[in-house]
């Protein structure tokens, strides 16, 4: 059912509820205050008649009850065997109307040939010592008329009521689930159009389904961003393997030609197959570490001292590398909060930069002041130009693509380093000159000890 429909019905629903149970209390209530008052007028005439019957002097019976004989009804003396002695009436026929004896006074609406009536009894001891009954009954079909008019009145207003309940809750209906279908309708057009609309959010309100809207809007804009990035990606990974990948199909051609007679030729495709699919080994090794998530490296982060880490990794690089490994670390306790492997790889990123790209020296070093800790790889070598500096952290980014394939990089690590030292609430600088070398910093921030 439509959240629309669902409001319109719940409210006509309970409003309906309401106003019979009213209306009906309210009928009832009048009914019994109508007829009871009624009865205690006719009470009072029977008391006044009472006193009259003690006090006559030569009037008969019939003569006194005659003198106050009700406009529409019947006064009567019952004796104790049911039986009426003395009765005056306005009509005939209502000599048949049957009343009970009883030594209590009693009153009661009785029904008499389709006509209503109200009945008194009080007992009064007669003439001869024994309890005698003075009853009077009236019609009283006039006093139902006027109950039967406000049970009208009351049916009516109710049915008007409710019909106009029912259009104004549907309006209501439609004004609450009017936002919630624009919402659904513009999610379901991102759906079917596999877009990336955004929703108008109106910024003077501040309730729930504008909430709800900006939270799918900071959703769309999360998912375009994770789609652009993944389409980036996969179109940069797929050009990059392209290359390898054409040019071991265009060598095992060449061996299936000549490979049987040209043993020079085959020498060449072999040792050209053989860097080419290295080449992709290392390059499928590096996206698959641009892809470990996120949350892996946050749940196995610890506090751990990083100076001893910092030493080893270089101790254990200097004796693959030609060129000399300096390292200055400030304390022998630096706390941080790290991934082990992550940070180790970090460092090696940087370090196999320098090595690739310079042939002197390089400096680390390692610093804390009181907030942050400073790790510092620092070479002399080619530099980077001031043009290719904003891009060398994004992915598959090379200076010189001829260059870079001599030294053989797939453009993935300064893009990896950036990503580990972001997911350590970090970040990494850069700052280098041509032909004077680079100096790459990253900053991470300190944990107590
Ligand atoms: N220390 C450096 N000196 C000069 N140029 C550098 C230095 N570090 C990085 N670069 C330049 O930035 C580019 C991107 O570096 P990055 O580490 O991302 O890729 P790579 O070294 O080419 O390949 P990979 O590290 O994935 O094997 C490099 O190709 C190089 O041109
Ligand atoms: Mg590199």
């Amino acid at each position: 059912m439509k959240l629309g429909t669902r409001i319109q019905l719940s409210i006509t629903g309970l409003i309906v509820f309401l106003l019979l149970t009213a209306n009906t209390a309210i009928y009832l209530l009048f009914e019994s205050r109508s007829i009871s008052s009624e009865q205690d007028r006719l009470i009072g005439i029977a008391e006044t008649v009472i006193k009259k019957l003690n006090s006559r002097e030569d009037q008969t019976t019939e003569q006194v009850l005659q003198a106050y004989l009700i406009s529409n009804g019947l006064i009567r003396i019952v004796l104790e065997d049911g039986t009426p002695v003395d009765q005056v009436s306005t009509d005939k026929d209502f000599f048949f109307i049957q009343t009970a004896f009883k030594d209590d006074q009693f009153e009661q609406v009785i029904t008499f040939r389709d006509a209503r009536f109200a009945v008194i009894s009080v007992p009064v001891i007669g003439d001869d010592g024994a309890v005698i009954n003075l009853q009077i009954v009236e019609n009283i079909d006039r006093l139902y008329e006027t109950i039967d008019d406000l049970k009208w009145v009351l049916i009516v207003t109710s049915i008007v009521l409710a019909f106009v309940l029912f259009l104004v809750s549907w309006f209501l209906g439609k004004w609450i689930s009017r936002p919630i279908q624009e919402l659904t309708y513009t999610m379901k057009t991102i759906e079917e159009n596999e877009s990336y609309e955004r929703i108008d959010v109106k910024k003077e309100t501040k309730d729930e389904l504008t909430i709800l809207a900006s939270t799918f809007n900071r959703m769309i804009d999360r998912l375009e961003a994770s789609y652009l990035k993944q389409e980036q990606f996969v179109s940069d990974a797929s050009h990059e393997l392209k290359t390898p990948l054409t040019v071991i199909f265009s060598y095992i051609k060449l061996l299936r030609r000549w490979g049987t007679t040209r043993p020079d030729v085959m020498e060449e495709a072999l040792s050209a197959i053989e860097s080419e699919s290295s080449r992709m080994r290392y390059l499928t090794e590096q996206l698959l570490q641009l892809a470990v998530s996120e949350e892996l490296i946050e749940n196995e982060r610890g506090k751990m001292n990083i100076s001893p880490l910092v030493e080893q990794t270089v101790k254990r690089l200097r004796v693959m590398y030609e060129n000399d490994i300096q390292y200055t670390i400030q304390r022998p306790v630096i706390m941080a909060d790290v991934h082990e492997q992550s940070f180790v790889q970090l460092l090696i990123i940087l370090l196999d930069n320098a090595r690739k790209y310079s042939d002197d020296v390089i400096h680390v070093s390692l610093n804390q002041d009181h907030e942050v800790i400073q790790l510092q790889v620092k070479d002399y070598g080619i530099g980077i130009p001031k043009e290719a500096q904003p891009y060398i952290f994004d992915r598959f980014y090379r200076v010189d693509k001829v260059r870079g394939r001599k030294t053989g990089g797939s453009g993935l690590g300064l893009s990896i380093a950036k990503r580990i030292a972001e997911q350590h609430g970090g970040m990494i600088k850069m700052s280098s000159m041509e032909k004077e070398g680079s100096v790459f910093t990253v900053l991470l921030p300190k944990s107590e000890a």
